[in-house]
Order: structure tokens, then C-alpha cells, then sequence
């Protein structure tokens, strides 16, 4: 075959978060999380699988970049046994995000799921399938980057083995319809406080876990916290969510600051804005949270019908403690889009 596939993919969110892996990049306990909409890779595959060997070259945001595609080259070589025509395809990519690159925003999970979808697109074609596998397409996504695995699913999508659904550690599952509509329509407005790449790499991150104390605890923990957790969000329980929310978000950063070696990545204004949401939730009764990902950045989440409110506020107040008033709003959205 000789042809282009091109997709769009977005970032996603955890509200229980992976962190431990172990295996050929397995998670040590499920996590859920909420997929966006703005925040995308746009990934352009062209092939000819023809050929004898393997070929690659790669662009990041049009320009030629061998170090990203060296990382690349790595990941397709390494999924031989799933996609065996990988072996002997000229592969020419090119990545785009739709966010600034150093804004702060993790792209593997955007950028590897776009890759995915270009994957599976190409195989259905050499098989003459009229659907794509979407299974395949996430387990793909989580061998280039776990969380990766739930940005391939609409809405809300659960990864991990667990009681709470039929979820496996291969690839993530939907889960958006056994929730309260209103987690539908959930704004997460990203608050830069640096867009400095101070986070903690993934690998780096999840060995540490490998040496915790805490390890075994912290795995029961998230295992309870996503049963709780879903509960709640079948109720349409907002203040249970929040609170849960906020815990693992503490929670990993508590993991981080207690390893060895230790990593204490929350800045001054991450706690003003920790503290200024909190009050604000105190006086308006607004149900708005926070979580955070490895990293300084806030992600304030709250249903759609306090867009004006919380937007208000958000500009006026917390808008102070970013970086340049950086902040990059987003929702909840419907998954990958295929563009070509
Ligand atoms: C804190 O998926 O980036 O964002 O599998 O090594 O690529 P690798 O790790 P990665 O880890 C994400 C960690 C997290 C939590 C989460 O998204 O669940």
C-alpha cells in the first residue's frame, strides 16, 4: 500500500492517576480520566509497505526532527509483533500539536494516540476492514505512552484492570455512560504557573515508585479512590468528585515530594491557586476542583453551566498567579478525529 492517513487526537486528563508500571508498560492500578477536546496532535503518516526494510523520517511542527524520531523509530520497531508490515515500510510522519510546545502540557499522551489511530487506519486498509479496532488502537497508544491509551476513548475512558468494570491493563475502555450526564459537559481551563519543562519525566516518575515505601498502600488507595470515585459520578455527586479529585492530585505530588530521590515540583503560586479556588468554592458554593499532572500547572474543573461565573473569576483572579496570565481553556471532548 501506498497512501497518507492523518489524524487528530486529543490530551486527556486523570482523575486517578498511573503512576507505577511495571511489564511491558503496565500499570500497577487503574485510572480514569477525562479525554479533551482542544488540546490535539494532528499526526500525518505517510507509507509505502512495500519495501524490504524499514525506513522513517520524521517532522515536529514542520520541521525534520531525528531526535523525535529516533524515540519514534523506537516505538514502531518495538510493535513488530503486533503490526509485523511495521518491518519493511518507508514511513515519512509528521506532528503537530495544538498548543504551544513548552506550555507546560504533556503531549505523549495526544501525540502517541494520533500515531495509534494512523497505525490502525493503515492495518484496516492492508486487511480490507471496513472498521477500525479501537482495542488495538488504545493497547498501541499505551505501548508508546500509557496514558496515551485513554486519549483514543470519547469523554471518559478507564484503563487498568479493576472492580469497578470490565477494564483490562491492554488498553483503555469507554466508560462516559455510566456517569451522570453533567461530567459531560466538564471545562478543565489549564493554568499555566510555568511553562518551564520542570516536570518529573514519565520513566523517571514511575520507577520511583518502584522504590516507595508507600508503593502498596498507594496502589490499594487509587483502587479505592476509583470505586468511590465512580460512585460518585454515577450520582452526579459533585462534591464527593471534587474531594476525591483533589486528594490524588495531592496525592501524587505527596509521592513525588516523599521519594528517592525527591521531587517537589508545586511552585508558590500553585498553592495561591489551590488556596484561591478552595475560597472561592467556600463563598460561591460553585462546584469547581482542581488536579494536576506531574507538573506545577493547575487544571480547574467545573460543569459548563458556571462557564460565566467561573470565567469571570478565573480572569479577574487566578489569571495573577500564571505565567504571562497563560491559561489554555478546554472540555471534555469526543476523542480522535480522522482528517485524511
Ligand atoms: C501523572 O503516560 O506519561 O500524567 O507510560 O512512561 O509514557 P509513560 O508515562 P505517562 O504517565 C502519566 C502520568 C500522569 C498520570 C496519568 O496521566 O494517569
Amino acid at each position: 500500500m501506498q497512501g497518507t492517513v492523518s489524524w487528530q487526537s486529543p490530551s486527556n486528563i486523570a482523575l486517578i492517576k498511573y503512576w507505577g508500571k511495571h511489564g511491558r508498560q503496565l500499570p500497577r492500578n487503574a485510572s480514569i480520566s477525562f479525554t479533551l477536546s482542544h488540546c490535539v496532535s494532528t499526526t500525518e503518516m505517510t507509507v509505502d509497505t512495500g519495501g524490504s526494510e524499514f525506513n522513517l523520517e520524521f517532522y515536529f511542527e514542520g520541521q525534520r526532527n531525528d531526535a523525535f524520531g529516533a524515540r519514534m523509530e523506537k516505538f514502531l520497531l518495538s510493535i513488530t509483533d503486533k503490526l509485523p508490515w511495521i518491518g519493511n515500510t518507508t514511513f515519512k510522519i509528521s506532528s503537530k500539536n495544538s498548543f504551544p510546545h513548552s506550555s507546560g502540557i504533556a503531549s505523549s499522551a495526544s501525540a502517541m494516540s494520533a500515531v495509534a489511530m494512523c497505525l490502525v487506519d493503515i492495518d484496516a486498509q492492508l486487511q480490507g476492514k471496513s472498521y477500525l479496532d479501537l482495542p488495538l488502537a488504545s493497547e498501541l497508544a499505551r505501548l508508546g505512552s500509557g496514558s496515551a491509551s485513554r486519549s483514543i476513548i470519547p469523554s471518559l475512558g478507564v484503563w487498568g484492570e479493576c472492580h469497578i468494570t470490565d477494564s483490562t491493563d491492554d488498553y483503555a475502555i469507554p466508560y462516559s455512560d455510566q456517569v451522570d450526564p453533567i461530567f459531560h459537559t466538564f471545562h478543565d481551563d489549564i493554568l499555566i504557573v510555568s511553562a518551564s519543562e520542570k516536570s518529573v519525566s514519565s520513566s523517571a516518575g514511575h520507577q520511583l515508585m518502584d522504590q516507595s515505601v508507600f508503593a502498596a498502600a498507594r496502589y490499594a488507595l487509587a483502587n479505592d479512590r476509583l470505586k468511590a470515585l465512580t460512585g460518585a459520578m454515577k450520582e452526579g455527586d459533585l462534591e464527593t468528585f471534587g474531594s476525591i479529585v483533589e486528594d490524588e492530585a495531592l496525592t501524587l505530588h505527596g509521592l513525588m515530594m516523599c521519594s528517592e530521590p525527591s521531587f517537589a515540583l508545586l511552585e508558590p503560586n500553585t498553592l495561591n491557586l489551590i488556596n484561591a479556588i478552595r475560597a472561592f468554592r467556600k463563598d460561591t458554593a460553585i462546584p469547581v476542583y482542581f488536579t494536576l499532572d506531574a507538573g506545577p500547572n493547575i487544571h480547574l474543573l467545573y460543569p459548563d453551566q458556571y462557564t460565566t461565573e467561573v470565567g469571570k473569576w478565573r480572569d479577574e483572579v487566578l489569571a495573577q498567579y500564571c505565567e504571562d496570565n497563560r491559561i489554555i481553556t478546554d472540555q471534555v471532548g469526543h476523542g480522535p478525529k480522522k482528517l485524511k
